[in-house]
């Protein structure tokens, strides 16, 4: 079958979408949980990013093979940038020192705020999808915050009387803002340092945190209550584990989140649990999210980064470095198969560069066919955020209805069917290995993207919730 034959077949499977948009109107209670901030946002060229590195005292040898992955004092922003500009990745960085938080604002400062953390993010996009109701945590909720919201009837928090609002008119003013940096820079932007050049191989960002509630895992009572009692939620996203540090009493605060989960499931038994894995530095605090909450959830999202992350924590150095050299698909394959057996939950999905990829049990309460039809939805809606950038409107959200599927999607499908021997994946997305149900659907990617910034969390939940 040729390219065009191909992308045919996928913008049919593509079709289903409006009509899944307007079932997701039809879902009446979803609650986040558990970080909501402010994100910072700045764009560094590479010019500028030259200007800081000498302004800052650094060297040529300072920049090459920077390993360092926390700050030990405020000027470490600069290398956190440079390490991740020069090799295109992302990292975030979480700090107890506000001085770190003192040199961000007065060195380099911000262009725009937005809504930040995966449970905030989420809460936004679901809400002006029209879900009936999400009820968003939030542990800080000024007016700063509060502004950050859309402002939407179906989106609430709680007030500082401890009763459900809307989240865009709360002002907790007691409470502090939690302030993150995410620094963007763009792919082929380049600097020159003592004769050396460095180009910058993908778009990406370096998240500076510090942030006492997240770090904390502090949680609202009236939150926790709200969901400690029969309330019909129907989703539970779950996320915000991320900046915990073992030196920070972060095992202690993982078990204690996992019991409020099994007194929350307890409480509303056909609340379906997806937890978001997201990027999180400390090696032991990674291992009790893999041991202590995957196994409560229903669903567990990823990407390629903390696929590999999590291989490293599992005694799985072997296939971690495989994907580390190649970050295909038929290596990831592997690798999701292994998590979803280990981790004993009963759906993995794994969002990468052109492609979305699920494995589940047979009995997942939403067949792989469903599946596909969210995951295809999902691509629409997290292609038209990164393409708009801000997203206010619920046009902005469907933008990219009627964009094909990327060539890199299909080439890498092409390449997993062919590796499992199972052609009907590379038409149909749907195929059986091991006794479990493996879907999987080439992305539409977006040539210049406006943002990238909690893309992961969106396709995870649309995904999930647009698969009725
Ligand atoms: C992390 C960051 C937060 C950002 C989010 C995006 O949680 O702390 O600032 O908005 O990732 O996914």
């Amino acid at each position: 079958m040729d390219c065009k034959e191909l992308k045919n077949i996928w913008d049919e499977r593509y079709a289903v979408v409006p009509q899944q948009l307007e079932k997701l109107k039809t879902i009446n209670s979803v609650a986040t949980a558990f970080n909501t901030n402010i994100d910072a946002i700045y764009k560094i060229s590479g010019e500028q990013l030259k200007k800081i590195i000498t302004e800052n005292g650094f060297t040529l040898s300072d920049i090459e093979n920077i390993s360092l992955s926390g700050f030990r004092e405020p000027r470490d922003v600069v290398l956190g940038i440079a390490k991740c500009f020069c090799r295109g990745i992302a990292e975030e960085w979480v700090t107890e020192d506000i001085s770190v938080y003192n040199w961000l604002n007065d060195k380099i400062g911000y262009q725009r705020l937005q809504m930040g953390g995966q449970g905030g993010i989420i809460a936004n996009a679901l809400a002006l999808l029209q879900i009936g109701q999400v009820v968003a945590h939030t542990n800080s909720h000024p007016k700063l915050q509060a502004e950050q919201f859309l402002d939407l009837d179906n989106l609430l928090s709680f007030d500082e009387n401890g009763k459900l609002a809307k989240s865009v008119n709360i002002a907790r003013n007691n409470d502090i803002p939690l302030i993150h940096w995410i620094i963007e820079f763009d792919k082929n932007d380049t600097f020159t340092l003592e004769g050396k050049t460095f180009t910058c191989p993908k778009s990406n960002r370096f998240i500076a945190t510090y942030d006492p509630l997240n770090m904390n895992l502090v949680m609202n009572e009236d939150f926790i209550s709200y969901l400690s009692t029969p309330n019909n939620v129907e989703y539970l996203l779950l996320s915000g584990f991320n900046p915990l540090l073992e030196s920070n009493n972060g095992i202690a605060l993982v078990d204690n989140a996992a019991k409020i989960l099994e007194k929350w499931k307890t409480a509303n038994k056909d609340m379906i649990v997806h937890l978001e894995i997201a990027s999180t530095q400390d090696k032991a605090v990674r291992k009790a999210i893999a041991q202590k909450l995957a196994p409560l959830s229903h669903s567990v999202g990823l990407n390629e980064r903390e696929t590999i992350d999590l291989l490293e924590i599992m005694d799985k150095n072997d296939l971690a470095q495989v994907i580390e050299k190649d970050t295909s698909a038929c290596n990831l394959f592997d690798a999701v198969l292994y998590l979803i057996k280990e981790l004993r939950c009963q759906r993995i999905q794994l969002h990468m560069f052109g492609l979305y990829l699920t494995i589940q049990n047979k009995d997942f309460r939403y067949s792989a066919e469903q599946n596909l039809k969210g995951m295809v939805t999902a691509s629409v809606v997290s292609s038209s955020k990164a393409y708009n950038g801000e997203i206010t409107e619920y046009e902005h959200l469907t933008k990219a209805l009627g964009m094909s599927a990327s060539d890199i999607g299909l080439n890498e499908l092409k390449a997993l069917a062919d590796k499992l021997s199972k052609p009907e994946l590379l038409e149909k997305g749907i195929c059986e290995v091991d006794g479990y149900t493996v879907s999987a659907i080439p992305t539409i990617l977006v040539d210049k993207p406006k943002t990238l910034v909690g893309m992961g969390d969106t396709i995870s939940s649309v995904s999930l919730l647009a698969g009725l």
